[in-house]
C-alpha cells in the first residue's frame, strides 16, 4: 500500500514542491492550504487530496487529523511546513506581531503535532519533519522574532526527537537557507521603524542573496522523511543553509560569532567572504 504524508501550508514554496515531489514518487498527500482560492492548486495529481487548515486554529488540528488518517487509511508522515516572515527591528514590532509569528510558527505546529501523536505512538511508526531555518542558528538582525519562532522550533523537535524514539517515530527538523519563495512577497513588517535603524538595515539586507530553489528544500524533506535515520534530527538546505554549520565548526563557535556578527553589520572579512556564500542564483518568484 501507498504510504501518506499530510503537508500543511502548500499553496506555493516548500510545501508546493514538497507536495509534488512525494506524489511523484508513489505516495498518497494530504496537502493542506489555508484559502479556498488556493484549493485546486495541486490540479489533477494523483492521491493528493487537498484540504482546508489554518494552523493557527489550534481547535480545528484535532478534526483535521481524523480526517487526514481517513482519507488514506492511516498516516506515514507529518511535515509542519506552514510558516511566515515576520521582519523589522524588534522596537517597532508590536506584542500582537510577535504573538502572531509564534501563533503561527510555534504553537499551530505544536498543536498539529499532537493532534497526530497519538496515532503515531499506538502505530509504532511514523515521521514528524518540521521547518526549521538556518536563523535558528545564530539569531539575524530585523528577523529576531522571526529566528526565536524558528530556535523555538528546532528545540522542540530535539526534545520531542527523544521523547518518542521508544515507539518508532522519528523528529527531525530542516534548516533552510534563504531561498526565493513568496514568503518574501508576504513580508509582515514591523511598524513604526524608527529611522535611526535604516543604517544598519541597509547594511545587513544589502548583504542577503536572493536565495536558491525551493526544490532543493523539498527534496531534504524527502530525504528526512524516508531516511530511516531516527536519531538524525538536523537537515541543512541551501547554500548558504549546507555552509554555515561547517564554518561553524571549523572556527569554533566564539570566532563564528565574531565573524558572522561583523558580516552582519556590514564588514565581512575576507575570511568570511571565502567561506559563506555571497550572492545565490536568482530565480523568479515563481513557485
Ligand atoms: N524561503 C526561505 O528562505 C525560508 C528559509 C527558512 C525557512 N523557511 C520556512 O519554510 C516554510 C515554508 O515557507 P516558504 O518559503 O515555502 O514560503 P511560502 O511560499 O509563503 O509558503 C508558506 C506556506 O505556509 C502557508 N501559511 C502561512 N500561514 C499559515 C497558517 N496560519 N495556516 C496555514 N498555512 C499557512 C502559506 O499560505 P498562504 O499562501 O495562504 O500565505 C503558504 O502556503 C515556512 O515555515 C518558512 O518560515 C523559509
Amino acid at each position: 500500500m501507498n504510504r501518506t504524508v499530510v503537508i500543511t501550508g502548500t499553496a506555493s514554496g516548500f510545501g508546493l514542491e514538497s507536495t509534488r515531489l512525494f506524489a511523484a514518487r508513489g505516495w498518497n498527500v494530504v496537502a493542506t492550504v489555508r484559502k479556498e482560492e488556493h484549493l485546486a492548486v495541486h490540479g489533477d495529481l494523483p492521491d493528493v487530496e487537498t484540504l482546508l487548515l489554518d494552523v493557527d486554529d489550534e481547535e480545528a488540528g484535532a478534526a483535521f487529523a481524523e480526517r487526514a488518517i481517513a482519507r488514506f487509511g492511516g498516516v506515514d508522515a507529518l511535515v509542519n511546513n506552514a510558516g511566515y516572515y515576520h521582519m523589522g527591528p524588534v522596537e517597532a514590532a508590536s506584542m500582537g506581531q510577535v504573538h502572531d509569528q509564534f501563533q503561527t510558527n510555534v504553537f499551530g505546529l505544536i498543536a498539529l503535532t499532537k493532534a497526530f501523536l497519538p496515532h503515531f505512538r499506538e502505530q509504532r511508526s511514523g515521521a514528524i519533519v518540521n521547518i526549521s531555518s538556518i536563523s535558528a542558528d545564530q539569531g539575524y538582525p530585523y528577523t529576531a522574532v522571526y529566528a526565536a519562532s524558528k530556535a523555538a522550533v528546532a528545540a522542540f523537535s530535539e526534545g520531542l526527537n527523544i521523547e518518542l524514539a521508544d515507539f518508532g517515530v522519528s523528529v527531525k527538523a530542516i534548516f533552510p537557507g534563504a531561498h526565493a519563495t513568496r514568503i518574501f512577497t508576504k513580508i509582515d513588517q514591523a511598524g513604526d521603524i524608527p529611522p535611526d535603524y535604516l543604517p544598519g538595515m541597509q547594511r545587513f539586507f544589502g548583504m542577503q542573496g536572493t536565495g536558491s530553489k525551493p526544490a532543493v528544500t523539498a527534496e531534504a524533506v524527502y530525504e528526512a522523511v524516508t531516511d530511516g535515520k531516527i536519531e538524525k534530527v538536523r537537515y541543512y538546505t541551501g547554500p548558504d543553509g549546507v555552509v554555515i554549520p561547517r564554518v561553524k565548526q571549523i572556527l569554533g563557535a566564539e570566532q563564528y560569532w565574531e565573524e558572522f556578527r561583523n558580516a552582519s553589520t556590514g564588514n565581512p572579512s575576507p575570511l568570511w567572504t571565502s567561506l559563506v556564500p555571497q550572492g545565490q542564483e536568482p530565480v523568479e518568484f515563481a513557485l
